[in-house]
């Protein structure tokens, strides 16, 4: 009862903190309030083809039984609300990646809540005030939830969206299957992959298909909304048959850019706007060195004639890096994992040599030399304050750093890597890659800082931030 009205007065909050209250005169008639959408979400075990027609299907873990999970559409200023049942036998809660959120209703479970245990339901509620591509995820032994299927698309449409013949969300992913094709149980949780690269796949599914066919009218302008959610593969999509433009990145808008391929980091997304010029077209994952079929169009006569204008796209404007004289410079010295220099690191209060903390905690990575967990807070950041968080990998691994609640700027030494005109979410630090990643922290609460490689994040890279 007690959580249930923290979470309305903290909602009461945030809606006039957007200016609702503020803005309307007093001789008006009183309102109608923003629009509410409810859904319902229920996790379960259900079984799901996805390993392509004449095979069996696999027993899933997912959100209304379906892979990828419902997607969830709104208007921006409208309000989510969601109710999240758990059918599992297994706590879960449900992470709304990319929303700045209310801190209550993050949905990290013992940080922003209490897991949602089996048999239980939770209302999440909150004001989606950015309009792009999001996603919803399991953030409750999320290396193991989101590797069995619970997670799926999030839209916030605005009305500046630029003018297409269609809009298709891509929720790519690569599922870790044995030779019956079900989930591969057994390397759930190994070591090896939480020291390594994280869990990788044998199996590329783009909405739970091998190689998915959209019509779409001659011709079409078409926005795709791609979405990694894989656990730990880094894709790279190309673009064959079309004109691709990027115009967002992590659902927040970027300088219109021609591009031929994109790179995904897990959690990851991307707004292309493709302009069809040929009969064939289609998408292709290439970062292993082979191709792999990831979706292809259909010019289908029977739709129409295309319609959308093909001129050039105005992006939505992308905000300008903050005045960085009063920054606060946080430090965060990433170590660990296979072939890293990390000897020792601080565990619940002690310092452990790595072996222990492997075999005993299957801790493997630090940031400061501090593992990563929910009761230690890592800084303690004033409200409104800029921030740029200092960060150095050094491990031999690239990692998908992942801000909850706040978009940031990304500042890189690595001449190799193409900086994001916009804001992103989530940015991926290439093996002794230094980056500032700056932001402004208006958004109170505890947020985490994590590895979206999400074996990396449960073995120790992730970092508490209490924002006041
Ligand atoms: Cu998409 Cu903390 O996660
Ligand atoms: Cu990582």
């Amino acid at each position: 009862m007690i959580s249930k009205m923290l979470q309305r007065r903290n909602f009461i909050k945030a809606l006039s903190a957007c200016g609702i209250a503020g803005l309307i005169p007093a001789t008006m008639p009183t309102p109608a309030l923003s629009i509410t959408r409810p859904y319902q979400l229920t996790a379960g075990k259900s079984a799901f083809n996805i390993s392509g027609s004449k095979q069996a299907d696999t027993d899933m873990w997912l959100y209304n039984g379906s892979c990828p999970g419902p997607l969830l559409r709104l208007r921006r200023g409208e309000i989510l609300r969601a109710e999240v049942t758990n059918q599992l036998d297994v706590p879960t809660t449900v992470h709304w990646h990319g929303i700045r959120n209310i801190n209550d209703m993050d949905g990290v479970a013992d940080l922003t809540q209490a897991p949602i245990e089996p048999g239980e339901s939770f209302t999440y509620e909150f004001p989606v005030n950015h309009s792009g591509t999001f996603w919803y995820h399991a953030h409750t032994m999320s290396w193991q939830q989101v590797a069995r299927g619970l997670y799926g698309p999030l839209i916030i449409d605005d009305d500046d969206d630029p003018v297409t013949d269609h809009d298709i969300c891509l929720m790519i992913d690569d599922w870790r299957l044995d030779d019956t094709g079900q989930i591969h149980q057994s390397s759930l949780g190994s070591l090896h992959d939480w020291s390594h690269a994280g869990r990788l796949g044998n199996w590329l599914t783009v909405n739970a298909q091998s190689d998915p066919a959209f019509s779409v009218k001659p011709g079409a302008r078409v926005r795709l909304r791609l979405i990694n959610a894989a656990n730990a593969r880094v894709l790279t999509l190309r673009f064959d048959g079309v004109e691709a433009q990027l115009v967002a990145l992590d659902g927040a808008p970027c300088r219109a850019e021609t591009i031929n391929t994109i790179k995904l980091a897990p959690a990851q997304r991307a707004d292309v706007i493709c302009d069809l010029v040929t009969e064939k077209a289609f998408i292709r994952e290439i970062s292993t060195g082979t191709d792999h079929p990831a979706g292809h169009f259909v010019a289908t006569q029977e739709l129409g004639k295309a319609t959308a204008p093909k001129n050039a796209i105005n992006t939505a404007l992308v905000p300008p890096l903050p005045d960085l004289r009063q920054v606060r410079r946080i430090t965060v010295h990433m170590q660990g994992g296979a072939m890293g220099n990390l000897t020792e690191a601080r565990y619940d209060g002690a310092v452990l040599p790595l072996r222990e903390l492997a075999q005993k905690h299957k801790k493997l990575w630090a940031f400061n030399g501090q593992i990563g967990d929910y009761n230690n807070i890592f800084a303690e950041i004033d409200l409104g304050s800029v921030v740029s968080l200092d960060v150095i990998n050094d491990t031999a691994w690239p990692h998908a750093m992942h801000l909850h609640g706040h978009h940031f700027w990304v500042m890189s030494d690595d001449p190799t890597v193409d900086l994001p005109s916009g804001q992103r979410d989530t940015w991926l630090m290439q093996p002794q890659e230094r980056a500032s990643l700056v932001f402004v922290a208006d958004n109170p609460g505890m947020w985490l800082f994590h590895c979206h490689m999400l074996e990396h994040a449960a073995a120790g890279m992730g970092a508490v931030l209490a924002i006041d």
